[in-house]
This record gives C-alpha cells, sequence and structure tokens, in this order.
C-alpha cells in the first residue's frame, strides 16, 4: 500500500539527489513509468471505497500531475546543464595558434626542369620522352659512337646484357624522334640517365634535356640564338653564351657552351673560379652520319642538338654544392624550395 504523503516525500527526497540524465531516467521509471509509484497509487483505487473512488482518483490525478510538472522542471534543468556541459567541452579557442598541415612543394628539379621546358616550348619545341633502358643501337652506334671507338670509353655505362643498357644520355630519344619523325623536327627530350659514376658533383643517376632541331638550313647560329633565349630565361637578363670546340661523335662541328657568370656578370667570382665564364652543356650541329642513319637526306637537311644536365642548373642557380642532395630528399632542404 501507498501513502501518498510518503510518496511525495520520498519523490522529493529522490528528486533532490538527481543530477544526471542516467539519473534521471532511473528517477522516470521509479515513480512516473507503468510499473512506477505514482502509477501503484492509482492501483490502490481498488481497495477503496466505491463512493470515494472518485476523489481518490481526482486525488490520485492531481498527485499525478504535480510530480509530472516537478519532473518536467528536473529534466529541463538536467538538459540545459548537460548541453552548457557540452559547450564547455567542445568550446573552440579561435586565438590558438593552429598546427597547420602544410602541403609539399615540387622538388627544385622538377620545378627547373618544368622552367627549362616552358623556355623552350615557347620557341616551338615539342616533348618526346625515351626509354631508360636503351640498347646499343640507339645509345651509340647509331649516334657515331662506333662499336671500338674510343668515345665509348667516355661513358661509364651499365650494361644489362650484351645489347642492353641504362641509357647513359638523352641523346639517343634523337635516334627515335627522327625513326618517328620527318623534319621539320623541333624536340625536347629529358629524362633520367644512368652512368657508373659517383662523387660531389656526379651521381649514378641524374637529368638530362636534349634538344634537337632539324630543317632546311639550320645552323650553329640558330643554336647559339636559341641558347642565348635560353641562359637569359634561365639565369638573368643580362646572360650571354660563348661556344668553345669540343668532340661529340654525334655532332661536327661540337661546341661546348659557357653561360656569362650571372653572379659577378663575368668580372670574376669564387662561382665561375675567376674566369668570368660557366660550363653549362655540350651541343653542336648534327653529324650527316646521324642524319643519314635515321634515313634524313643530309644534303637538303640538317639539324642542331645540345644536351643539359638538370642538375648542373639547378645547384648553380640555387648556389647547391653536393650533387647528393639533390637526392637525399632530405625535408629541411626540400621545404626551402616553396614557392
Ligand atoms: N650526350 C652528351 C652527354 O651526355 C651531351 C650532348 C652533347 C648532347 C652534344 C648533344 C650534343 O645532343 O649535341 O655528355
Amino acid at each position: 500500500m501507498f501513502n501518498a504523503d510518503e510518496l511525495k516525500k520520498l519523490f522529493l527526497s529522490d528528486l533532490n539527489n538527481v543530477e544526471s540524465e542516467n539519473q534521471l531516467s532511473e528517477f522516470w521509471k521509479k515513480f512516473l513509468s507503468k510499473q512506477g509509484a505514482v502509477q501503484g497509487l492509482m492501483a490502490n483505487i481498488k481497495n477503496v471505497a466505491k463512493e470515494e473512488k472518485k476523489s481518490y482518483g481526482q486525488f490520485v490525478n492531481d498527485v499525478k500531475n504535480w510530480a509530472q510538472k516537478l519532473y518536467e522542471e528536473k529534466k529541463a534543468e538536467i538538459e540545459k546543464a548537460a548541453l552548457n556541459a557540452r559547450y564547455d567541452l567542445e568550446t573552440v579557442d579561435v586565438t590558438m595558434p593552429v598546427d597547420i598541415q602544410t602541403p609539399g612543394n615540387l622538388h627544385p628539379l622538377t620545378t627547373v626542369k618544368y622552367e627549362m621546358i616552358n623556355v623552350f616550348a615557347g620557341m616551338g619545341f615539342e616533348i618526346f620522352e625515351g626509354p631508360e633502358i636503351e640498347d646499343d643501337d640507339h645509345n651509340f652506334t647509331r649516334l657515331n659512337v662506333l662499336k671500338d671507338h674510343p668515345s665509348r670509353d667516355m661513358q661509364d655505362t651499365f650494361w644489362l646484357t650484351e645489347d642492353l643498357l641504362l641509357r647513359t644520355h638523352t641523346s639517343p630519344g634523337q635516334i627515335r624522334v627522327m625513326d618517328a619523325e620527318k623534319p621539320p623536327i623541333k624536340v625536347l627530350v629529358p629524362g633520367k640517365v644512368f652512368r657508373s659514376d659517383s662523387d660531389a658533383t656526379h651521381s649514378p643517376m641524374f637529368s638530362q634535356m636534349e634538344g634537337l632541331v632539324v630543317d632546311k638550313h639550320i645552323t650553329l647560329c640558330d643554336l647559339q640564338g636559341m641558347l642565348d633565349e635560353f641562359v637569359k630565361n634561365m639565369f638573368s637578363d643580362a646572360a650571354k653564351t660563348r661556344l668553345r670546340p669540343s668532340y661529340f661523335p654525334f655532332t661536327e662541328p661540337s661546341v661546348e657552351v659557357d653561360v656569362s657568370c650571372f653572379k659577378c656578370g663575368g668580372k670574376g667570382c669564387s662561382l665561375c673560379k675567376g674566369t668570368g665564364w660557366i660550363e653549362v652543356l655540350g651541343g653542336g650541329v648534327v653529324n650527316n652520319k646521324v642524319l643519314e642513319n635515321c634515313g634524313i637526306d643530309s644534303t637538303k637537311y640538317s639539324g642542331l642538338a645540345f644536351g643539359i644536365g638538370i642538375e648542373r642548373i639547378t645547384m648553380l642557380k640555387y648556389g647547391i654544392n653536393h650533387m647528393g642532395k639533390m637526392f637525399e630528399n632530405d625535408i629541411e632542404f626540400l621545404k626551402q624550395f616553396k614557392a
């Protein structure tokens, strides 16, 4: 049997102790659910005399409404407290310093390669990429580097089989382009090349950018004109080139190309070792034998070619003095090249 006064007292003291949403739902079960105490009070009606049933029912209803109202108030209070607690927990201090996830940046070699491509693309060059594994024929023989020719000693080659090798330069790209296309030809062949060589300025793998132009009346002057444009864009407006006689089997005449020192303007400094000039690439007029090896009539057409070391240009541009830096992937080094 439930006594209404005791029930009210119990209700109030229990309600007073409710502090969380969990406790609130326990409380609701105990007093206000179908199995709860208030309902029990209602069930008691069967023991009430017939004529009192109506007023008893009314009385229990009042108790029920009273309890429901207090419960609702408590519920609102608990919910508000829970919400406030969540606000406190999730408050964002907009003045806190942020740990920004910085996006990566291009490797300096890639940046310089793109810059070089841009300059030559402006002169109408197209891009061709050849395979890194080449055969003797493309890498040497048809470039006029004949078997037993001493110039083969110039290349310290990684041979894979008797015939296959890791290309030692991007020049075999010339052969592949001339096999595939008729003149006029104007291509750039960027790519990795491999030589058995390693010290402060050499690495077994490095990158080159080959250039080849084949058309009527191409001369060494065209080569110098294009390279002047190249060094002006890459180094400084005041930069110019100087050609020195050299030797490559695939060009005749062959030249070594120097750029006027962009650091001292030609007066002489540590970068140019006091000479005012820095060697940047090799080139020349395509040897007629190479044209003929590719079925191009050398009485009608002539060509120019050049090969540029991309690491060398990158190291010069940024004042990097060790080749290893180009490949170590040292994040602190690479971060400095953020655009
Ligand atoms: N292939 C040469 C090397 O790797 C560079 C070179 C020189 C390329 C003269 C050329 C050229 O196309 O005409 O050292």
